[in-house]
């Protein structure tokens, strides 16, 4: 092309100015520092906003965290052999079983073993093996329990299959610390082969006819029926969408890098493999109409809107159809994503383990922006936006686990929670919130 009008070079020029002016790179600290007497330029495997040392772990590696309104800090721990898998937070070094060991202990244990196969606990009262927690803006916390327990963590590994009762959503009125409800799902929701990974909640009334709100659970199942999980949290009935839908399924084959180098599965008595994790990252958007989403092993973000989630296959409509034909593909991002997060802006948080870092989907450039990067940032797992403005997120370095290295653990103790500022003075997405107590009873769906 050789001659370009006036009117031609001010558009383009209005294009640049626009798109630099969504991109939030120019406010980031650079990742490129120079050194030595030749001034030689290196990646400082850093930027963004100061990234702060809230928690050190020394006694059991963290997965999920929720941080209240008041500040208090839970976490859980998939299990094991750990004494507990819910825990809150007493100082910087240390947690609790929360709410009491007792409720830690399964009187009969955490799995059966029935003609010489292992079956995860029946039990919908006592807390098995938690994997995700979620505060919503009432100050309820809410607490996921996959039952499924993995058996022999340190010689052969083994996850029995889960059987109704045992795996299940718990809310805790953080007030007086009880259990208000609990929620179970039945085999054709939840399969023996689930694995209940996130959790997201929209407790407005309206978005059910029950008014209780709904909850929208991930399942990452490495079994491969992965899909979506919703409860009507004011009836209890609950169902499932985009089951095994490409979307949900792990990636093919992938083969991630952590700290430059490439990673394969290597599970004791198991030849050499791939992750199988599906579907795990999952974010509403900032009016819960659209949820984002993808799977642990691949560079493509997701997203379907909401209503055709809401749509309870139990009408006999064409729901699962529905949902399967509406989903987007909105491109790579630029690596693998584990947990998401969002806040009262909209930013849709995902965690990079390959890149130790943190980048935001932003839905109105459709474009992904880096948000943190930090050397700390071994496995960034679950993140949690809090009250206060700031973003808290834990670090287990899960690559070095036994489980992935041939039985040989790698990992080195203290694992952290980290958190860094929201930027644009973001903070918790309360737009999502009121409805509550709702008027539901704590059945199984
Ligand atoms: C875009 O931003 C860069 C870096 O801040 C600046 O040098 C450049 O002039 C900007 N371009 C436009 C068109 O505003
Ligand atoms: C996304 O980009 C737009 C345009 O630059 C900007 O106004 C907005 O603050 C960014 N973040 C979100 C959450 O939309
Ligand atoms: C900068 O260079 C000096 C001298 O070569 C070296 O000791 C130091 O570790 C370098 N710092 C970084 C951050 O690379
Ligand atoms: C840049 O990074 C440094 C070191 O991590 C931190 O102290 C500083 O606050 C950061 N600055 C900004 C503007 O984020
Ligand atoms: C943290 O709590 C633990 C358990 O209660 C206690 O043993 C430890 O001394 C406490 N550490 C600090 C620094 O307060
Ligand atoms: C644990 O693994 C060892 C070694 O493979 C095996 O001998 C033992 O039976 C296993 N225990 C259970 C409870 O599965
Ligand atoms: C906690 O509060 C609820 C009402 O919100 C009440 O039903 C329950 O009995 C209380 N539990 C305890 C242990 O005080
Ligand atoms: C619920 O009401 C809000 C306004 O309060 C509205 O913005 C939203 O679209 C409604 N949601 C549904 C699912 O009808
Ligand atoms: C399915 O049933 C629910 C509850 O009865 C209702 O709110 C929803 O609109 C129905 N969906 C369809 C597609 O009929
Ligand atoms: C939690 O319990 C307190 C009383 O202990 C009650 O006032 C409050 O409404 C409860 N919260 C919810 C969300 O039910
Ligand atoms: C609560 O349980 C009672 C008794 O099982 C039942 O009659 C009622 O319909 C249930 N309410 C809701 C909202 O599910």
């Amino acid at each position: 092309m050789k001659v370009l009008s006036l009117l031609a070079l001010t558009s383009i020029a209005n294009i640049v100015s626009a798109q630099n002016s969504t991109a939030s790179l120019p406010s980031l600290n650079s990742t490129l520092a120079n050194n030595g007497t030749r001034r030689v330029r290196y990646d400082t495997g850093t930027y963004g906003p100061e990234v702060e040392e809230v928690h050190y772990f020394y006694d059991q590696w963290p997965i999920g965290l929720a941080v209240s309104s008041t500040g208090r800090i839970f976490t859980c721990y998939t299990r094991g052999s750990y004494a507990y898998t819910l825990g809150e937070v007493v100082n910087t070094t240390a947690e609790r079983a929360y709410p009491s060991q007792e409720l830690n202990t399964p009187p009969s244990g955490l799995y059966s073993t029935i003609n010489g196969i292992q079956f995860g606990s029946n039990d919908p009262n006592y807390f098995i093996s938690v994997q995700a927690l979620f505060v919503t803006p009432d100050d309820t916390l809410w607490v996921l329990d996959t039952g499924r327990p993995t058996i022999n963590a340190s010689e052969a590994p083994s996850m029995p299959y889960a059987v109704p009762g045992g795996p299940k959503l718990v809310s805790i009125n953080l007030s007086n610390d009880s259990i208000s409800r609990t929620y179970t799902f039945p085999p054709d929701v939840h399969f023996p082969d689930s694995y209940m990974n996130d959790l997201r909640f929209d407790m407005r009334e309206n978005v059910t006819e029950s008014g209780g709100g709904i909850a929208y659970i991930v399942d990452s199942s490495n079994e491969g029926r992965t899909g979506f999980i919703m409860i009507n949290l004011g009836t209890g009935e609950s169902w499932r969408h985009l089951t095994q839908h490409p979307s949900t399924l792990r990636g093919y084959a992938d083969v991630p890098s952590y700290q430059g180098i490439p990673f394969y599965y290597r599970s004791l008595g198991m030849p050499v493999g791939y992750q199988q994790e599906g579907l795990d990252g999952a974010e509403l958007s900032q009016y819960g109409d659209v949820m984002y989403y993808s799977p642990l092993t691949s560079n493509y973000l997701y997203s379907i809107e909401t209503s055709y989630l809401r749509d309870s296959p139990s009408n006999g409509s064409l729901a699962t159809i529905r949902a399967f034909n509406n989903v987007k593909n909105l491109g790579q991002r630029g690596g693998d994503a584990n947990g998401f997060s969002g806040d009262s802006l909209g930013n849709v948080y995902m965690l990079m383990p390959e890149q130790n870092a943190i980048y935001i989907y932003n839905s109105t450039t459709l474009e992904t922006v880096p948000y943190v990067r930090d050397p700390r940032i071994l496995w960034p797992d679950s993140a949690n936006a809090g009250f206060d403005g700031y973003l808290y997120f834990t670090i287990n370095q899960l690559p070095y686990q036994a489980d992935w290295n041939y039985g040989v653990d790698r990992r080195e103790y203290p694992g952290l929670i980290l958190r860094s500022r929201m930027p644009d003075g973001a903070s918790k997405n309360l737009l999502l919130g009121s409805g509550g107590s709702g008027s539901g009873n704590a059945t199984s769906g």
